[in-house]
């Protein structure tokens, strides 16, 4: 199998950068932008449209009549969403063919205004193995590198983020050896020490760690079109590689 050039980066200016190189980019935030997204799309969501401001998420709610508010800000749903930011919240049938509108501190901050044209996927241990493999996929058909890009947090770096880019980065690179990560349970003690962990831990949210530990829960890749998440499919392709 041929290899693909990979590189890593942290926060929106490396987003931005390897918006403009054209790289195949897959936005990392296992606790737990990216880890929601997975879930709510693999459990029937039709697309997760993410804002970056609480008020602006208030706004575009008028226009998704059927659609969901979810988000968090110091790891609590802001008052009157529907939803916070916990992946087990969305294991529901509820949320089946509805919008949810998203925002958070740090991923759709990273993130900032929706790229059109640009590839960006969303990677985390729940769907590692399936975003690595849409990721090459990517990269092989349209020759071109990758960037996985860790949200990291408002003050930049953040480890659990660059813990799991660094395993993603491990499957993108050696497909065919086997996984770079540990079981379920080494996984959730590294991102329970991580800073975010204990801010999760402290506000009552220890067994979102536990649920973002899963790998391969989800075998869905999900890719930004037209301004929001969508579960990835071969028909988007052509949108996507445009
Ligand atoms: C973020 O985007 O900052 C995180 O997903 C925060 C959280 O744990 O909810």
């Amino acid at each position: 199998m041929s290899s693909v050039s990979v590189s890593h980066g942290s926060g929106p200016e490396a987003l931005a950068q390897a918006v403009v190189q054209q790289h195949v980019i897959i936005l990392v935030d296992v606790l737990r932008a990216s880890s929601t997204i997975i879930t709510a799309l693999a459990n029937g969501a039709s697309q997760i449209i993410p804002v970056t401001t609480v008020e602006e998420a208030r706004e575009r709610i008028y226009h998704f009549p059927n659609g969901f508010l979810a988000g968090e800000r110091a790891a609590h749903p802001p008052a009157g969403f529907d939803y916070g930011n916990s992946p087990r919240s969305f294991l529901t049938d509820r949320i089946r063919g509805r919008p949810i509108i998203l925002t958070t501190s740090n991923f759709t901050r990273t993130l900032g205004t929706p790229h059109e044209n640009a590839i960006i996927l969303v990677g985390a241990f729940l769907n590692i193995e399936h975003v690595a493999a849409t990721a090459r996929h990517f990269a092989q058909t349209l020759q071109r590198p990758v960037s996985v890009i860790s949200a990291g947090s408002m003050r930049g770096y953040a480890a659990e983020d660059d813990f799991t880019s660094h395993h993603i980065i491990s499957r993108l690179q050696f497909p065919d050896d086997p996984p770079s990560y540990a079981d379920r349970g080494d996984i959730s003690r590294e991102l329970l020490v991580s800073r975010h962990g204990s801010i999760l831990v402290q506000a009552g949210y220890e067994a979102d760690i536990t649920f973002c530990s899963q790998t391969n829960r989800y075998e869905l890749t999900p890719i930004l079109h037209k301004g929001a998440f969508v579960t990835f499919s071969p028909e988007l392709f052509n949108h996507a590689s445009m």
